[in-house]
């Protein structure tokens, strides 16, 4: 009795734990079931994909999806459309919401919220504060929780840890590899005068400076130490974070932005305004090489897209009043393959960086990599396609990217979860079927 599956995907050049293989996948149960030459196989449906490259799904782990509280800026619908369409699988949401999501009510909130409105798999952070520190290590292994995220620096929302002390607590509190926000809440407060009343938003990176956000990760290695805590430091933003970085790999994972690796200071806010404001910000060109330079090497373990949308309307207040971020989750992939195509990053590194990377950093069960018995999330992507990124391509409820109207070449055709295709030719298909990502540690 020959091999019957539930779809072939055939014809396309899969990266596969080996490496390119020009092979078919079968799919059953939702999981990768065969590898080789499938073509005559029974299959209820076949997916060709000559001519493409079969990626592993696509994890953003890093969004904002703004629900509950703040829907006129996004929604856990609308955020997850936009993931499926830039050819993310699976997506695990931060807890500046409105209320933080610092509790498991809230927690289970955001889940029942997802089922059945998200068009990508999810998982929720659970927000560190001084008043819930104590908690954080039965929170952190609740299902569909991706870990404990804590700002160091206020950035968006009111969640802040900002002294040694309850920095040590919460990091005593857990187990779990721990994402932080690195920018040091005095040094911010001290130097607030530089744009309190007014300033050109280009301010935004003198304020918050490159020593801002190395003091803060230098605090948080030590108390990681002192804790016998893993963290993973997110949206690392200069050159000396990365020298210190290099020297604490055995504690510390490593998160970039392609907004990071992409723009640069002054040009960015010449030309965007506050649209280029973000936390930690965008810095001058010699900080961007140095990113590069430490993807090359090897330091960072992922990219995120930190998709933190804010209205039109709201950037447009004049700085400081706008608030920071930026759209992110759906241009994540095409903006990094045109990197790929401009020879910047191999697209082995690519593939390390946004499926198996967040999948080692987090311990995520059965994704991040194609492989048999792993979950069949493909993204499905024409390396050669060239593209115009346009506002009106956007899902995100705030309507716009700072990449309006670059053209890039790389783009996502076709994206499938667990065997189902979510996205082919810039449309969402069927409906939302996106459930809780499995960790490996919280089984
Ligand atoms: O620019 C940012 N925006 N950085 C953050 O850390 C938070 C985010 C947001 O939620 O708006």
């Amino acid at each position: 009795m020959p091999d019957s599956f539930d779809r072939i995907v055939i014809g396309g050049t899969v990266w596969t734990p080996n490496g390119p293989v020009e092979t078919d996948v079968g799919i059953r149960s939702g999981r990768v079931a065969a590898f080789g030459h499938l073509k005559g196989a029974k299959a209820a449906e076949v997916f060709d994909a000559s001519g493409l490259t079969v990626l592993p799904g696509v994890i953003d782990s890093q969004v904002h999806f703004r629900e509950p509280g703040l829907e006129h800026k996004e929604d856990l619908e609308a955020g997850t459309r936009g993931a499926a369409l830039g050819g993310v699988v699976s997506v695990f949401e931060m807890p500046n919401t409105d209320p933080p999501t610092t509790t498991a009510n809230a927690i289970n909130d955001k889940i029942s919220r997802a089922l059945g409105r998200a068009w990508v798999d999810f998982s929720f952070f659970v927000g560190a504060s001084p008043e819930n520190a104590t908690e954080l290590k039965t929170l952190e292994r609740l299902p569909g929780v991706s870990g404990v995220k804590m700002f160091m620096g206020s950035s968006t929302g009111s969640l802040l840890v900002s002294d040694d002390k309850n920095v040590a607590r919460v990091l005593k509190n857990g187990t779990r590899r721990m994402a932080v926000h690195c920018e040091d809440e005095d040094r911010l407060n001290e130097r607030l005068h530089l744009v309190k009343g007014g300033a050109p938003v280009a301010m935004h990176a003198v304020w918050r400076d490159a020593e801002t956000a190395l003091l803060a990760t230098k605090r948080l290695v030590r108390l990681a130490r002192e804790a016998g805590r893993r963290v993973h430091i997110l949206h690392i933003s200069t050159a000396e974070e990365m020298e210190f970085l290099k020297e604490n790999r055995d504690i510390a994972t490593v998160e970039v932005l392609p907004q990071h690796l992409t723009l640069s200071a002054p040009e960015a806010y010449d030309r965007l305004g506050t649209l280029a404001q973000q936390n930690p910000p965008i810095r001058v060109a010699r900080h961007r090489e140095a990113l590069w330079n430490a993807v090359r090497g090897g330091i960072v373990d992922c990219i995120g897209s930190d998709h933190a949308p804010h209205t039109l309307e709201e950037k447009q207040r004049p700085y400081p009043q706008s608030p920071s971020g930026m759209t992110g989750v759906q241009t994540l992939v095409p903006i990094m393959l045109d990197h790929v195509n401009a020879g910047r990053l191999t697209l082995e590194r690519f593939i390390d960086l946004t499926s198996a990377g967040p999948a080692r950093v987090y311990g995520v069960a059965g994704k991040g990599r194609i492989a048999l018995g792993y979950d069949a999330d493909l993204t499905i992507v024409d390396l050669k396609a060239k593209r115009t990124i346009e506002n009106s391509w956007i899902a995100s409820k705030s309507g716009w990217t700072a990449y309006d109207g670059q053209t890039v070449t790389g783009w996502p055709i076709a994206t499938i979860l667990r065997g189902q295709v979510i996205m082919t030719n810039d449309e969402v298909i069927g409906s939302p079927i996106g459930a809780p990502t499995r960790f490996i540690e919280t089984f």
